[in-house]
C-alpha cells in the first residue's frame, strides 16, 4: 500500500487547520513538515511550534519532519519533544551523521536521510543501516510547486539494490500525472504539496495515486 504524505508547506499559512482537516477527511494519515532555515536552503518556513500545534490538533496523524537545516543535530530533541514521529535530515550536512541518526532512534522516532538532487546514493551507503526512511528529492529543495526531475527516480532502485529495506519516500513535484511513474520506480511514500492542497478533489487524487 502506497503512503501519501501531504506537505503542509503548501497550506495557506493563515488556514493550516482548515486545509489540513480537508486532506485528513480525504484520507491522509501522514503529514510532511518542511523545516527550512534560510541557510541550507534559500527559504524560510516554520519551526517546532507548527509541529506541536499539528500534534495537538491531529493526534492520530504521523508527523514526518523533513529538516532542511544546516545544523540538524541541535534540533533533534526539540522536534522530538514537539511531537514528530519521524525526523529526516540531509546527507549533505556537516557533522556526525551516524550519531544524529542514532540519536533520533534513541529518542524513539524513525530516522530518515534525504538527498538533494546532486548528491549520489553511493555516498550514503555507510549510513543505510541507521535509517528507517530515505527521502529522495526530485526538485532542488526550498520551494513547493516545482517540476519533478524524473531521472532522479533511479536513486530508488539504487537504494534497494544497496539493501535498503525501509520507507522510500519521494519529495518534489508529485501529482496525478506522475504518481504512477514514481511508484513504478519503487517509492513507497509520495510527498505531495501543491497537488494535494490545491486539489479540488483530494480523495480522488489520493485514491488515484494509490491504485496501480
Ligand atoms: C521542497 C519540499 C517539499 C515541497 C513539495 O523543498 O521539501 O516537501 O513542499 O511540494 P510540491 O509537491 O509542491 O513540489
Ligand atoms: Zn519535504
Amino acid at each position: 500500500m502506497i503512503e501519501i504524505a501531504p506537505s503542509v508547506l503548501a497550506a495557506d499559512p493563515l488556514h493550516v487547520h482548515r486545509d489540513v482537516s480537508r486532506l485528513v477527511d480525504a484520507g491522509a494519515r501522514i503529514l510532511h513538515l518542511d523545516i527550512m532555515d534560510g541557510h541550507f536552503v534559500p527559504n524560510l518556513s516554520f519551526g517546532p511550534q507548527m509541529v506541536s500545534a499539528l500534534r495537538r490538533d491531529f493526534p492520530e496523524m504521523t508527523l514526518d519532519v523533513h529538516l532542511m537545516i544546516s545544523n540538524p543535530g541541535s534540533y533533534l530533541q526539540v522536534f522530538a519533544d514537539a511531537g514528530a514521529d519521524e525526523i529526516t535530515l540531509h546527507g549533505e550536512v556537516k557533522g556526525d551523521i551516524p550519531l544524529m541518526l542514532q540519536t533520533i532512534r534513541r529518542l524513539g522516532k524513525k530516522a530518515g536521510l534525504s538527498l538533494k538532487p546532486a548528491t549520489q546514493v553511493a555516498e550514503m551507503h555507510p549510513f543505510l543501516p541507521a535509517c528507517d526512511l530515505f527521502l529522495i528529492m526530485t526538485v532542488e529543495p526550498g520551494f513547493g510547486g516545482q517540476k519533478l526531475m524524473p531521472e532522479l527516480l533511479d536513486k530508488l532502485g539504487e537504494l534497494r539494490r544497496a539493501g535498503f529495506e525501509g520507507t522510500l519516500s519521494v519529495d518534489g513535484g508529485i501529482g496525478q500525472d506522475n504518481c504512477r511513474q514514481v511508484r513504478q520506480k519503487g517509492a513507497t511514500r509520495l510527498v505531495m504539496g501543491t497537488a494535494a492542497f490545491l486539489s479540488e478533489n483530494p480523495r480522488a487524487l489520493f485514491e488515484g495515486c494509490a491504485a496501480l
